[in-house]
């Protein structure tokens, strides 16, 4: 697909995402085998192609390339449209839409390069807060050899004990736990009091208004934590299309700015920024500005 036309459709998508006729149709998308979706809803792709002004078999390859943020982002329209209207297919269309988004955030990850340099730490503990499914361990545990403990904290449900099991016969030289807990709900001092701990937060300052305001809570109830690292999308850089739509519904498409940074600065002696890809940039902050 060359520039101009990629771009088109990019633009369609923006403003046709929430119009009546292509909901249905990517909901189908969301719900059936990838080869059997497009063969089902051709004739249809192919009007909507017309009314929008578009080359069908561009949107065909879009919807192709972007099969697993477009079946996440349906799977969430009707994960919220069934929580408003209170229908009782809630817990199924729920585990769906965890499901796509796994496959869609492994995608989004995977698909970039990780200089696993840049995960070395001072501790041999990392405490993970937002951890999802885990998808930053394998960095740590390569770029350093004495790591101990892997705790990871979620407020989401593991999608099942044999997933930390596994992920711990992956890496049987470290010790891996999960606790799934709510962050701002949790009023308790952590367990981890060790000053020899690294907070890690991937992916979750821009979950929240104010990353600052989070920051400061974190290091309350992380209260021995001295170094923090926290991997956010580059301000201004150019995501990929579906997670900026995935942050825009999650977030209002809010990324981390460098304002952001510089307040979360003013909380530590150092500060340490480095781009790791084309879409994510580390922040590593070192030892708490006290009072
Ligand atoms: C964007 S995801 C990032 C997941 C993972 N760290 C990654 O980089 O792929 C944000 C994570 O923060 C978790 N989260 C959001 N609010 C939370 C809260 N109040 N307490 C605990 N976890 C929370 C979500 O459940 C989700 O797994």
């Amino acid at each position: 697909m060359d520039e101009i036309e990629h771009k088109k459709v990019e633009h369609f998508f923006y403003n046709a995402m929430s119009s009546y006729r292509i909901i249905p149709l990517l909901a189908a998308c969301a719900h059936s085998p990838a080869t059997a979706k497009l063969r089902v809803i051709e004739d249809s792709i192919d009007e909507v192609a017309k009314a929008a002004g578009i080359d069908k078999d561009a949107l065909k390859q879009y919807i192709r390339t972007h099969d697993d943020w477009l079946s996440y982002v349906m799977s969430d329209f009707m994960f919220y449209a069934t929580k408003y209207y209170n229908f009782c297919a809630l817990p199924e269309i729920s585990n769906t839409r965890e499901e796509l988004y796994r496959f869609a955030m492994t995608d989004q990850l995977k698909s970039l390069d990780w200089p696993t340099s840049e995960f070395k730490v001072t501790s041999s503990v990392i405490i993970d807060q937002g951890c999802g499914f885990f998808p930053f361990i394998k960095y740590f545990v390569e770029a350093n050899p004495k790591l101990a403990y892997y705790v990871g904290f979620d407020k989401r449900p593991l999608e099942s004990q044999v997933f930390l099991k596994q992920l711990q016969a992956k890496f049987p030289d470290i010790n891996i736990e999960f606790n799934e807990e709510d962050f701002w709900k949790s009023n308790a001092k952590r367990r981890i009091h060790s000053t020899n701990a690294t907070l890690f937060i991937g992916n979750f300052l821009h979950c929240f208004q104010s990353p600052k305001l989070t920051m400061i809570c974190l290091l309350e109830n992380y209260y021995a934590v001295e170094e923090v690292i926290a991997i956010e999308p580059t301000p201004g850089s150019e995501l990929d299309f579906c997670f900026k739509f995935h942050m825009y519904m999650h977030s209002g498409g809010k990324t981390v700015e460098q304002l952001d940074i510089d307040e979360i600065s003013s909380l530590f002696k150092e500060t340490t920024v480095q781009k790791l890809n084309s879409q994510y940039t580390m922040y590593s902050f070192k030892c708490r500005v006290r009072k």
